[in-house]
């Protein structure tokens, strides 16, 4: 016994599924009452979660029935020792157990839908962002929605205790997956939705329903080089300046009012992917947060008689 070290070797971590675990009513009420964001919740309280024991795969069923003959009926196994690839505790799913969204006039947060459909670095920076508390910011980002499965950003959002949710477009009219989506929002009680790297056409009907509440990041200067290959096409068209920009969404495509733009420079041997990294890094990392937290502050706001971004500050 006395070989067994007490501490995890320091490459090692551990994953935990909050939904393999009891949650006592008594930590939504904390929540609620408190407006506590997921992540303070985690990092301040158990959550129920009140021993944990770190044993031999093989020794697992052993234990947990010895627990439950010993009188804790409620011992589960709750994940695993990993090496991790981010962060040394992830806690999976931690958004999913609690029953409903927070009410929102406890929480002054405004409350923030992502979709995505791919790897998901701009909603890392938005993540990063909204969940540093040093930043107060005023913004919480509480559901991810993906429309492809597996996708490395829905891992992003639940390593971060994001509730993620996958609607799948195949096979579905561009009005029916849109209004799915729609839906999700609504019940989800969502001040404003961000797309970063989703790869679809909005419907009239779902930007009209959003407008103002609804916005995009494209990866050039528009109105310059809209579309799909901006990179390539900054590249071919010889110009010194390239960047992002951050647009209300409007029924156009990369045609709405813009919020922020980030210059970066196009350099003599750029490739459309060294300048597409360039632009993430530099440009759309930056802005993309930044933006967030002038709406999420009212700092710019849609006006819906001109169809105009109006900067209050
Ligand atoms: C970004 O370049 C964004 O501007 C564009 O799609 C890409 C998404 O990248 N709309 P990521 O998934 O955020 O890494």
């Amino acid at each position: 016994m006395e070989n067994i070290p007490r501490v995890l070797p320091k490459h090692l971590g551990v994953e935990i599924d909050a939904l393999k675990w009891n949650l006592p009513p008594i930590f939504r009420w904390i929540q609620k009452e408190g407006n506590v964001s997921n992540q303070v919740m985690i990092r301040t309280f158990n959550c129920g979660l009140g021993m944990v024991f770190i044993v031999a795969p093989e020794d697992a069923d052993l234990v947990l029935k010895m627990l439950k003959i010993n009188g804790e009926s409620d011992a589960s196994i709750v994940g695993s020792v990993v090496i991790p690839k981010t962060q040394p505790v992830v806690i999976r799913n931690f958004a999913n157990i609690w029953d409903k969204p927070i009410v929102p006039e406890l929480s002054n947060k405004k409350r923030v839908a992502v979709l995505i459909s791919g790897s998901g670095t701009n909603l890392q920076a938005l993540i990063d962002h909204t969940m540093d508390t040093s930043k107060n910011s005023a913004a919480e980002i509480v559901l991810v929605i993906s429309n492809i499965e597996g996708v490395a950003g829905l891992k992003r959002a639940s390593d971060a205790g994001i509730r993620t949710l996958v609607i799948p477009h195949a096979g579905k009219k561009r009005v029916e997956f849109d209004m799915e989506v729609h839906d999700a929002l609504v019940s989800a009680q969502i001040d404003f939705v961000v797309l970063a790297g989703f790869m679809r056409i909005c419907s009239e009907k779902f930007v009209n329903l959003w407008e103002g509440r609804l916005i995009n990041i494209h990866p050039s200067l528009l109105p310059s080089f809209k579309g799909m290959h901006t990179h390539q096409d900054a590249i071919s068209a010889g110009v010194r300046v390239h960047g992002a920009t951050v647009h209300f969404v409007d029924a156009g495509v990369d045609t709405g009012p813009i919020i922020l733009q980030e210059p970066v420079p196009v350099l003599p041997n750029d490739t459309p992917e060294i300048l597409q990294e360039r632009v993430k890094l530099e440009a759309e990392h930056k802005i993309y947060p930044l933006a967030l937290e002038h709406l999420a502050r009212g700092d710019v706001v849609y006006d819906y008689q001109n169809k105009k971004a109006v900067w209050k500050l």
